[in-house]
């Protein structure tokens, strides 16, 4: 059984921070969202993993490597754009061959992994086995319908749906699937979707077995399913703390400090990550807060919001919350006048501001 893992696609959602990282790599409790979905592979029992990458392949590839770190083998697959979930299967077959094989979209994340749905698939060997997961807004997911247990129609991002069961990103398939990729034609948003293949192995009267998702899970493509998805995981973290801690500084709960961070003056309430090389002084992190390395808290208070690297939060006013601020960014108060707000925002960018 092999593994294959999506991971190009285009990011819009997460606009700006997509326009200069892919969004699978944006961490969630400071580990890229991808690596969660190769360590469930790996935990599963997969050795060898295709990802199929498209414009942001170098950094993936960086980030990523030979696998070697999870014990499992990497092959890359390019896509030369997102034209949909089964072009990404159709441009795979090369690398799956005649196995039978798990597909994770990168920016999926499951609680429970997935060892237990790939044995039943391997029990029970059906064509496909979807995932399906309640959802209070099934219009922007791809959507079941069953009758009797079995699978009968999947409609993707449908307007009026029929059914509130999502498909959640994690699919199992033989390699019956490769005709049907190559029958099926692009949709309204142009894409080649794995939705109309699963459909058309249905329609070819093949069997697809559904399995409903025990436990959470997460697309993480935007801003809210994010801090939702880092909220769950910092949950599960076990307190570890590394970093420096002065006298004056007080860690309460579930927080881990990696190496090289320094606690001064300050109150971290968990669960919350803060990363090596971080500078947290005279601050609050307050809880379900990932603040990634070399990161600087001064005079500031935040909370149930993710800070990517290099970033500098100084002397602010407010506390900040709900925010997913990226890279090297500096939110500072300055004692200068006319006493007004001055941005340097991205495209894109958003900024609520009290009033
Ligand atoms: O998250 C679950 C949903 O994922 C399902 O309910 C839908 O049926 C399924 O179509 C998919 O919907 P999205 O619109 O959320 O898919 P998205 O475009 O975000 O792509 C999912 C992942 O696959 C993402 O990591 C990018 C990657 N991708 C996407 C496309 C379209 C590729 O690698 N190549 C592509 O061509």
């Amino acid at each position: 059984m092999k593994g294959l893992v999506l991971s190009g696609g285009k990011g819009s959602r997460l606009r700006p921070l997509t326009y200069t990282r892919a969004k699978q790599l944006v961490p969630i409790a400071n580990k890229p969202v991808l690596f969660y979905g190769i360590e469930a592979l790996a935990a599963a029992g997969i050795r060898e993993i295709g990802i199929v990458v498209g414009d942001t392949h170098e950094e993936i590839r960086k980030a990523v490597g030979n696998g070697e770190r999870w014990n499992v083998e990497v092959t890359y697959i390019e896509q030369d754009a997102p034209r949909g979930l089964a072009h990404a299967v159709l441009i795979s077959e090369e690398f799956i061959g005649h196995e039978p094989f798990v597909m994770y979209l990168g920016d999926n994340l499951l609680n429970k992994g997935i060892a237990p749905f790939v044995q039943e698939f391997v029990n029970t060997s059906p064509a496909a086995q979807i995932l399906l997961t309640r959802v209070p807004d099934p219009q922007m997911f791809g959507v079941a319908e069953l009758e009797a247990g079995k699978v009968v129609r999947l409609v993707e991002k449908p307007k009026e749906p029929q059914s509130d069961l999502a498909l959640v990103g994690v699919y199992m398939f033989s390699p019956e699937v490769f005709e049907s990729v190559k029958q099926i034609r692009p949709s309204f948003r142009n894409e080649l979707e794995i939705t109309d293949a699963i459909q058309n192995l249905i329609d070819r009267g093949f069997v697809v077995r559904p399995h409903l998702v025990e436990g959470w899970w997460k697309d993480t493509g935007k801003l809210d399913d994010m801090l939702e998805a880092n909220r769950l995981i910092l949950d599960t973290l076990d307190r570890r703390l590394e970093g420096t801690i002065d006298s004056h500084s007080r860690v309460e709960g579930k927080v881990v400090i990696e190496a090289g961070a320094q606690l001064t003056d300050s109150v971290v309430r968990g669960p919350a990550i803060i990363g090596a090389n971080a500078k947290i002084e005279h601050a609050y992190i307050g809880p379900f807060t990932s603040i990634m390395n070399n990161v600087e808290i001064r005079g500031s208070e935040i909370e149930h919001s993710i800070v990517l690297e290099g970033s500098i939060l100084s002397d602010l006013a407010n506390r900040v919350i709900d925010s997913l601020i990226g890279r090297n960014v500096r939110i500072i108060r300055q004692p200068i006048k006319p006493s007004a707000y001055r941005f340097m925002l991205g495209d894109n960018s958003e900024v609520g501001i009290r009033w």
